[in-house]
């Protein structure tokens, strides 16, 4: 059998396509990457080089395509996932991050760079994995960082991933906090559960292992919980501090009418690298 590192993954990729994998080449390589213990840069200079791996890791590697197959999340077999500089420890129960995120973070940045403040504060409501409050951390370490998060199975993840960073992690409801909170953040970050009842998302990846509670937003439109965490954010704030909150590309206009009843001024939508509009941001009256 030719166990050199082009046949696997020729054969992975094969594999996967015909699974319907969105992206299989890019997946067997980073699943040969996981049962190599290699870095994508060894793993292709050991390509060149014809290196033959050794049967276990083989055996690893192809027990991880056929479970790719089955579609079971990439990141639930490797138990990782990349969000802006970090790896965050994910799995079954928890939310996996998504790049359109990354950018809603980065409108939280900009805002804090031109304020200029010694010690922001800032709150992740519906924090998941932590990926939001974990990357405003670590990118800010003088920020005073909370995420808040709901799910009983997703906690231990939010913990995981924010602890280290210094941030406060609170197992509640993120639509009713208590009042000694209220008044002093600077900015607010949510990336709520938005899906309408009726949506379910096509890719089986999501409608199988996303947990509902992270998908659902309740209500006819699915935005009853967004509209409970518009609600929060701005009791949260402080006169002047901004609220950013993502969304489906079809609720920008909900989302900036959410933001306008609940009292937020200079509402404004925002894309993501694809140029899709993907969230919505206010700041709460002086
Ligand atoms: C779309 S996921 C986003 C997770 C993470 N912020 C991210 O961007 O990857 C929504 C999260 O909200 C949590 N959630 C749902 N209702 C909540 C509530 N009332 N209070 C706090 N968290 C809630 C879910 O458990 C899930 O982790």
């Amino acid at each position: 059998m030719d166990r050199s590192i082009a046949a696997l993954r020729r054969a992975a990729s094969t594999t996967l396509a015909a699974a319907g994998v969105p992206s299989p080449a890019a997946d067997a390589r980073i699943l040969l990457c996981f049962a190599t213990r290699m870095e994508p840069s060894e793993l292709e200079l050991a390509a060149l080089h014809g290196t033959q791996l050794p049967d276990a890791d083989v055996e690893l590697f192809e027990q991880l395509v056929r479970r790719r197959a089955e579609r079971i999340p990439l990141q639930h077999l490797t138990g990782r996932a990349a969000f802006r500089y970090l790896e965050l420890a994910v799995g079954p129960g928890v939310f996996i991050p998504r790049p359109e995120t990354e950018t809603v973070v980065q409108v939280g940045l900009d805002f804090l760079s031109q304020a200029e403040l010694s010690t922001p504060r800032c709150t992740d409501l519906c924090s998941g994995s932590g990926a939001i409050a974990a990357a405003l951390a670590s990118e800010l370490p003088a920020a005073q960082v909370w995420a808040v998060e709901l799910s009983d199975a997703a906690i231990s993840y939010t913990r995981q991933n924010c602890e280290p960073h210094g941030v406060q992690v609170l197992h509640t409801d993120a639509t009713q906090l208590p009042a000694e909170l209220e008044g002093g953040m600077d900015l607010v970050i949510s990336n709520p559960p938005y899906i309408p009842p009726g949506a379910v998302p096509r890719e089986v990846e999501v409608h199988l292992h996303d947990p509902q509670m992270a998908l659902y937003g309740l209500g006819e439109d699915g935005l009853q919980i967004p509209r409970a965490i518009t609600a929060q954010a701005l009791r949260l704030l402080r006169p002047g501090g901004l609220f950013v909150m993502e969304h489906a590309e079809v609720q920008q206009r909900s989302a900036a009418e959410m933001l306008l009843q609940a009292g937020f001024t200079a509402v404004r939508g925002h894309e993501d690298l694809t140029q899709r509009a993907r969230a919505t941001s206010g700041r709460k009256p002086e």
